[in-house]
Formats: structure tokens, C-alpha cells, sequence
């Protein structure tokens, strides 16, 4: 039998086109009264409340002005991090050897591994997040706890056995071979099924060898279908050892390139100070770019330039980088985003900053025909936001004027308290 069919009626924001790349009023979709047919773990019917037809056997809920839209889509984080987000006072390289290596030695016992994935989804449902894409630690069981604790909540979700095999403590390192082995072992075991997907996942070019990144290469050659993900030109002592590390290399690009990394499905994280050449060949090649801007001031790693970014063609996605980002709230990494893009003089208008943290971060995981919008046939993964969730929100959001100002402070403000209700796969989750 199929999951009972539901209306929800609120106000609702969609899109039907890319706010950067279209002028509003084409590419926003916005029901002052609006209901959204879902059935089947699908959305049926989306559009003004008055002209959807209704099935008589649906169920009704009337979120009232509660805002329903696309769950957030947070294309880059950590689970393993979870417990160590918002440790003080470092930059990467010393803040991965300081609190990151040791807290992902602790998820080796697979009972901690389960504790931290249950821990991490309940935060990002919490907060609205329906789909993750994440780095696990080496060792194959912590994929196993984040796959096993999606899957028990019908979650879109994606990650990968993180990869390392130099410059990281013995407990942490694989080899070539190994990354390769358990790689393809996991990624038989989990990718397509059911909502779940398998990632090739280099930690970074300081922490695998050559061999590590060419053997990660051979395996995506094999299965294309496979996102990759990695970290790039995130701080500049990073890319100085890339180049020392690398020296035959052009740049840090190329460190993927030449091992067989660089492709429409691969995702780089954070990718603040690349080079002309650099962001050339990506755009070349249709790869994603993902900021992360709580990290991005957290860590002190510098300024991703979105709107510049977004009008040059490149393809955006937005993350919280759980922990090096400080926050689980993708609400709260849209108002980051928002200030890191004021220190450039390129405001982003909220319905960018929505688009960016649902359809953009869903077009850089290709996933954008399934997820990250409401449409007719997409997967009925939804959040309801509390437009005044708290008192500074309410006081300003009922100024007012039309619905980017009704939407702005909670954007700015915002946080946990402003998710109304979670639908996950047509299921209410919360
Ligand atoms: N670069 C390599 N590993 C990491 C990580 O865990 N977090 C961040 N922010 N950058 C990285
Ligand atoms: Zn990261």
C-alpha cells in the first residue's frame, strides 16, 4: 500500500529558475495561500490553494503563514565532527591535528560511530536539513552507522569512506589499496539503495599519496555514476603544501586532475582562492564548488565570492562544514553567506540564498530532478519555517512589505526554533 496522500497549506516558496542567473519574478514561485499535494512519498500537486484539486481522502494540515519549501540540501560536512564543532582557536591544519584526527579516531568503535550519525541527524532535522552530504572517517563502519541511521529515517543522504593515507596519525591511515578496497566494497554495499548514495571521498591532497589518489581515480573510472568529493584552496598555508608536496603539479586542481579526480560530478569544498586557471578548467568541466561560510570565518580561511562565482557559470552549492562551520543551521549559514558576500559589495537577495542552500546545492549533487524543490514528481522532503519563531524575528518580520522582508530576519536570525515541521519522503518527521 502506498503512504496516505496529505495537503499542506501555507504560504510556499519554490523556483523555477536560478535567482542569479533570472530576474525574480520569473525565477520565484511564492503562494501567499498555497497547498502542496503529497502522496506516495512524491509531490503530487503544487500551486494557489484555491485551484488545487483535492483528493477526498487526503489529510489536511493548515500551517497557516508557516513558509513550506524544499528541506535544506547541505552539500558538504563532516558527521564525524559533531561533537568537536565550536572548539576555539585554530586554523586547519593545527585544528585538524588538534580536535578533528583525534575525535575521528574515536569513531573506530562502531557503537560511537552509531551514537554520533543518530546524534548528527537529529540536529539536521532539527534544523531543516533533509538531505547531507557527508565525509565519514577511514574506517568503513562509520559509513555503515551513517547510511544504516539514514536509511531507518527514509533520508536522502549521501558520503564516502574518508581517504588518507599520509600526514595523519597512524590510527587514521589507510593505504592505496585499502582506501580502494573498502571504497568499492561500500560503495557496492550502498549506492542506489533506496535513497542512499555512495561517495568517493580523498580527504585531501595534503593527506593521500599519488598512489592513494590514483587508485581513487581507477575506482570513480569505474563507477562514474559516483559523485567524488574533496576539499580545495581553502586557507593559503594549505595550498603552499599542496605545492610542495605536489611539485610537479600546475596547482592544487591539478593534484586531482593528474590522478583521474576532476570531472562533472566531482565536488570540491570550500575552493576560496583558486586561480584563474583553476576556476576556468572547473567551469570547463561543469564540477561543483561549495561554500561553506561559517567555516570559511570560523577557521579564518577567507572570502568565497558567490555572486561572482554564480556569474561567471560555475556551479554553487551551500554547507555547513560541520564543525569546522559552527553551526548545524543552514539558516544560519545562509545569513554567513549573506555577510561574507556584504564585506565584497555583492549582497545576495534572500530568494539567492534560499536557492543556493535547496536547488543549488542539490544541482551540484546532481540531484536536482529529486530534490531541493517543489515541483510535480520531486521526492516530498519538506520543511515548514515559523516566519516568528522569536520575538527580534516576529517584531520585524511583521514590518514587512511583501515576503523577502517577511522572510529576511529569520534568514538572519533564525535558528532551530523557527523549523515548524519536517516532512521527509511524504512522512512527517517532526
Ligand atoms: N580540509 C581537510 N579536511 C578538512 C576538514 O575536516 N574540515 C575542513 N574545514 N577542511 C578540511
Ligand atoms: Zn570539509
Amino acid at each position: 500500500m502506498g503512504k496516505p496522500t496529505h495537503i499542506l497549506l501555507g504560504q510556499i516558496l519554490s523556483f523555477s529558475d536560478d535567482p542569479f542567473l533570472t530576474p525574480l519574478h520569473d525565477a520565484v514561485n511564492f503562494e501567499r495561500r498555497g497547498a502542496v499535494v503529497i502522496g506516495d512519498g512524491r509531490i503530487l500537486a503544487v500551486g494557489p490553494a484555491e485551484e488545487i484539486s483535492r483528493p477526498v481522502d487526503a489529510k489536511v494540515t493548515d500551517y497557516g503563514d508557516g513558509l513550506i519549501m524544499a528541506g535544506f540540501v547541505d552539500a558538504h560536512l563532516h558527521y564525524p565532527q559533531t561533537g568537536i564543532i565550536a572548539s576555539w582557536g585554530k586554523r586547519l591544519i593545527d585544528w585538524l591535528n588538534s580536535y578533528t584526527f583525534p575525535e575521528e579516531a574515536r569513531l573506530a568503535d562502531p557503537n560511537y560511530a552509531r551514537e554520533i550519525a543518530k546524534r548528527y541527524f537529529d540536529l539536521a532535522l532539527a534544523n531543516g536539513t533533509t538531505t547531507s552530504l557527508s565525509y565519514a572517517t577511514i574506517h568503513p563502519s562509520s559509513v555503515d552507522a551513517y547510511f544504516t541511521e539514514a536509511q531507518s529515517r527514509g533520508l536522502r543522504a549521501l558520503a564516502g569512506k574518508t581517504c588518507m593515507d599520509r600526514n595523519a596519525p597512524d590510527n587514521l591511515r589507510d593505504t592505496a589499496q585499502s582506501a580502494y578496497d573498502n571504497s568499492k566494497l561500500l560503495l557496492e554495499k550502498w549506492y542506489g539503495v533506496e535513497r542512499l548514495g555512495y561517495v568517493i571521498t580523498p580527504r585531501f591532497s595534503p593527506t593521500s599519496t599519488p598512489e592513494q589518489l590514483s587508485a581513487l581515480g581507477a575506482l570513480w573510472a569505474e563507477h562514474p555514476e559516483c559523485l567524488m568529493q574533496t576539499h580545495i584552496s581553502e586557507q593559503h598555508e594549505e595550498i603552499a603544501w599542496v605545492s610542495e608536496l605536489f611539485p610537479d603539479a600546475r596547482d592544487y586542481l591539478d593534484t586531482y586532475e593528474s590522478h583521474g579526480l576532476l570531472g562533472e560530478r566531482a565536488v570540491f569544498g570550500h575552493a576560496i582562492h583558486l586561480t584563474e586557471r583553476e576556476q576556468s578548467r572547473i567551469k570547463e568541466v561543469g564540477a561543483g564548488l561549495v561554500h561553506c561560510p561559517t567555516s570559511n570565518t570560523f577557521i579564518g580561511s577567507g572570502i568565497f565570492e558567490t555572486a561572482r562565482m554564480k556569474a561567471e557559470g560555475q556551479r554553487v552549492g551551500l554547507a555547513t562544514d560541520t564543525g569546522g562551520g559552527s553551526s548545524f543551521s543552514m539558516l544560519r549559514t545562509m545569513a554567513a553567506a549573506y555577510e561574507l558576500s556584504q564585506l565584497k559589495g555583492q549582497p545576495l537577495h534572500p530568494a539567492q540564498l534560499m536557492w543556493l542552500a535547496t536547488c543549488g546545492s542539490a544541482d551540484v549533487l546532481h540531484l536536482s530532478d529529486k530534490i531541493g524543490n517543489l515541483a510535480v514528481g520531486m521526492e516530498a522532503d519538506l520543511v515548514v519555517l515559523d516566519l516568528s519563531s522569536t520575538l527580534a524575528i516576529a517584531q520585524r518580520s511583521q514590518r514587512a512589505e511583501d515576503i523577502w522582508e517577511a522572510v529576511f530576519p529569520t534568514i538572519m536570525m533564525g535558528d532551530d526554533r523557527a523549523t515548524k515541521a519536517v516532512w521527509v519522503g511524504g512522512s512527517l518527521v517532526r
